[in-house]
């Protein structure tokens, strides 16, 4: 055990199991360790910063999805599909482990549909999503014979069956129409989608869903699979998924009554909200299964049809609570401030290019010293990354051991989505590693960018 500045042993700091991978653990000098690793000999052998992958963890919050919503829907004789959200983080690797644990995968441009093919997942296991699909995008899309396009205007309607027209495919292209249903939810408005005032799906107000879904059985190339939603990000509430699935189940009801086509299957989407500092608490999967079940199965006994195939697109719930960013501490500097407190800057060999989102989203995150147990005492700090841009902030408030020193390490939990996904190269800096840990052992899914990746694009 270390000793605190007043001398006394420092306990090590329990690991907040809610935000933290489930294999995370502590050693008795309060060493983090994953899957059986210590931080020490992950930052050695893959170096920092890098983005460690719990697979078990992976593996586990995808078959929990698979399973508590298909036991949930399947109790009024429904099936379901989970499509792994691609956005929130994509590899071979996480693909194929997603595929064995029985999802299918959402992706949402061609470079994600590339990833998706190239992992082995089957066309017909995949969706393709976007508000601005190039024709090419779409191209690809039917020539893989994905098992779903989601239209997402009037426009593109059109422009999927003429390019099914044009591939000359046989079969029919499975489209669903994404509807907005005005429900308000999530966190920052950014990440909220199903509102009126923004870019995606065709609106419930004028009765413009029900013209796009009849437009696409106007359309002798495309099959209409049903109506897709998807209402925002990190919500936590579940009366807004029950709230949207009202409406859709509505508009099926709707179109019925109007064409006497019933919609054999509604996507509900992703956005279910995971812990990112410890005072926040984790949707309850199965939980919210049941009762969004119970409000479909309810709903449609009044309306008096069949409960419809269910989809749904969980990312940030899948993989975000997997994944721990390992930095490296550099420049510790007390920076006094103009209440005379001093808040100590702690600065880290990554930053907005591995996590822009609490620059982009006022994100919160939480930390831990990884290397070893700090003092007792702590002090007030914010972690800081290395770009020429004073936004860039890791954490804007959080407590550290006041021994903080460079060349510790430092963990930061919960980034599993939407960090790797959105890393970019500001400052020319090399996007991290995804490496990946199972059972004692580590390897790297993703390798680090090196700086001839970035010189060969650069032809000058
Ligand atoms: N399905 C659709 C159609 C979506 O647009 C999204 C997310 C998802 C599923 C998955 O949502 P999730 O379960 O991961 O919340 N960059 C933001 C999040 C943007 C989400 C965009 N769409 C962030 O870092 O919070």
């Amino acid at each position: 055990m270390t000793a605190d500045v007043a001398g006394r042993a420092a306990e090590p700091r329990p690991i907040e199991r809610h935000v933290w991978p489930t294999t995370a653990g502590l050693t008795p000098d309060g060493e983090l360790t994953l899957a059986g690793l210590t931080a020490t000999e992950l930052a050695r052998d893959f170096g920092t910063p890098a983005f460690v992958l719990d697979e078990q963890h992976f593996r586990d919050r995808a078959r929990l999805f698979r399973d508590s919503f298909s036991e949930a829907f399947g109790a009024f004789g429904a099936e379901v599909d989970v499509y792994y959200a691609g956005k929130s983080f994509l590899s071979v690797a996480v693909a194929r482990w997603a595929r064995e644990e029985g999802l299918r995968v959402d992706t949402c441009t061609g470079g994600e549909l590339a990833v998706a093919l190239r992992a082995g997942v089957p066309g017909a296991e995949i969706g393709l999503h976007g508000n601005n699909k190039s024709d090419d995008e779409i191209t690809r899309a039917i020539e893989a014979e994905v098992g779903r396009i989601v239209v997402d205007s009037f426009a593109e309607i059109d422009r999927v069956a003429e390019l099914a027209r044009a591939a000359g495919r046989d079969a029919r292209v499975p489209v669903m129409v994404r509807v907005t249903t005005g429900i308000h939810a999530g966190g920052h408005e950014f990440i909220s989608t199903a509102h009126e005032d923004q870019k995606f799906g065709v609106s419930l107000t004028g009765g413009q869903a029900l013209a796009a879904l009849e437009a696409v059985l106007e359309h002798p190339e495309l099959e209409l699979l049903g109506a897709h939603t998807h209402i925002g990000s990190q919500i936590q509430d579940a009366a807004a998924f029950e709230a949207n699935a009202r409406k859709m189940l509505a508009l099926r009801a709707e179109l019925q009554a109007v064409t006497g086509y019933l919609l054999p299957e509604l996507d509900l989407g992703g956005g279910y909200g995971i812990a990112y500092v410890p005072s926040e608490t984790p949707i309850d999967v199965p939980a919210l299964a049941r009762d969004l079940a119970a409000v479909v199965g309810s709903v449609c006994d009044e309306l008096g049809t069949p409960v419809p195939r269910i989809s749904i697109e969980p990312g940030r719930s899948v993989v975000g609570s997997t994944t721990v960013t390992l930095y490296t501490v550099g420049v510790v500097k007390p920076v006094t401030l103009e209440d005379g407190s001093v808040r100590t800057y702690v600065s880290v060999d990554g930053g907005m290019s591995d996590n822009i989102r609490p620059a982009l989203y006022e994100a919160e995150y939480t930390a831990r010293l990884a290397n070893r147990t700090g003092s007792a005492e702590t002090v007030a700090a914010r972690v800081v990354g290395k770009h020429c841009e004073s936004g860039d902030i890791v954490i804007s408030d959080i407590e550290l051991p006041a021994d903080v020193a460079r060349g510790d390490l430092l963990a930061v939990p919960a980034t599993g989505a939407y960090g790797r996904s959105m890393a970019s190269n500001y400052n020319h800096v090399l996007r991290p590693p995804v490496v990946a840990v199972v059972d004692g052992a580590a390897r790297v899914i993703v390798r680090r960018e090196t700086e001839d990746d970035l010189l060969s694009l650069d032809v000058g």
